[in-house]
């Protein structure tokens, strides 16, 4: 019975990917890939170029036909009922082009009439997607002045039009500057706070960090990894400290922190600072630096390099690369 109930709910999950595939040409982009996205999750769909990425996206939104397998949003498979599957996300592929002399409310205004809004429903929408996005203070600005931070932020607020129970984005910040990514992904994090399913492609393992709940990493076509960005980091194995001392390290202290249990490499990288790779994960770093103090050394910072998520991720990525 139980088993019946958990695959109604996959099966009617915002996105269920199902053995997708594709090729252009001889060359395969996407293997075989399953991945489900339950109701107010926000998914890092994570991976460096050419992963497949967007080939996923564009399947996932009928742009393009899967080369077997199949995508459905909301249990309604994208190739057989289009309109319908698509009826309820809000998606953010490539950033549109604005007609520049336009402002975002006559933009909105126009997108709204294509799909069919009434002028009262426009009104009310065009206000909140505004705001959502942080764009009041401009509703009236020609789009030829925007940032492209700005534009992008415009380009979500259009994909809202539609009060859509998912939204999909396509690197969102790629092409901004730092100021005009910090400004998207804060809009997106907001987004997500209101308990919305969000499905966001990115290269970048921090924004995804920063932004979502769950990770996907994907390279060569292939899912690498799939959890809770929490989980992960937590259950990664190995993380790299850096640990400054009171005084500066002695060799023998360094051969001393070598043979710490957990502790896979020491370097020196400065007369009282040194890196540690250890093992164990947060546990591993915990006793780690309690032997430390144990034998009498003065830790005045003991602070994490690299996340381990990041740690998982480089090794995940140099192993399939090696393939
Ligand atoms: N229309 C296409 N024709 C041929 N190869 C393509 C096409 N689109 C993408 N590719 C190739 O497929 C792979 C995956 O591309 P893509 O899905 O765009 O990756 P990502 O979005 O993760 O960077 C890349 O090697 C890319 O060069
Ligand atoms: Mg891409």
């Amino acid at each position: 019975m139980e088993a019946v109930v958990e695959q109604s709910i996959t099966r009617d999950a915002p996105v269920h990917l199902e053995g997708l595939g594709k090729e252009y040409g001889h060359f395969t982009a996407l293997k075989a890939l399953d991945l489900t996205v339950a109701q107010g999750t926000s998914l890092g769909f994570l991976g460096p170029n050419g992963a497949g990425k967007s080939t996923t996206i564009k399947i996932m939104t009928n742009l393009i036909r899967p080369s077997r397998g199949r995508a459905s949003l909301f249990g309604i498979d994208v190739r057989r009922e289009p309109t319908r599957a698509l009826a309820r996300i809000g998606a953010v592929i490539e950033t549109p082009e604005f007609y520049g002399y336009l402002s975002p409310v006559e933009t909105l205004a126009y997108a709204g009439r294509l799909r069919g809004m009434s002028s009262k429903d426009l009104h009310n929408r065009s206000e909140a997607v505004l705001k959502e996005v942080k764009l009041t203070d401009w509703a009236d600005h020609r789009i030829q002045e925007f940032s492209k931070g700005m534009k992008q932020r415009l380009a979500i607020a259009q994909s809202l039009l539609n009060e859509p129970d998912l939204l999909i984005l396509d690197e969102p910040t790629s092409g901004l500057d730092p100021r005009g990514m910090a400004e998207v992904r804060d809009v997106i994090k907001s987004l997500k706070d209101q308990g919305r399913t969000i499905f966001m492609s990115s290269h970048l393992l921090g924004e995804v960090q920063e932004v979502c709940d769950d990770v996907a990493l994907l390279n060569h076509g292939e899912l690498l990894i799939r959890g809770s960005v929490r989980e992960l980091s937590r259950g990664a194995d190995t993380s790299l400290i850096q640990a400054t001392f009171l005084l500066s390290a002695t060799p023998q202290d360094l051969e001393a922190l070598a043979t710490l249990p957990g502790v896979e490499e020491v370097k020196a990288s400065g007369d009282s600072t040194v890196d540690l790779r250890i093992s164990g994960g947060e546990e591993g770093q915990a006793r780690v630096l309690e032997a430390m103090i144990g034998r009498g050394l003065k830790v005045i910072t003991y602070r994490p390099l690299g996340s381990s998520l990041e740690q998982l991720y480089l090794d995940r990525i140099q192993e399939s690369d090696r393939l």
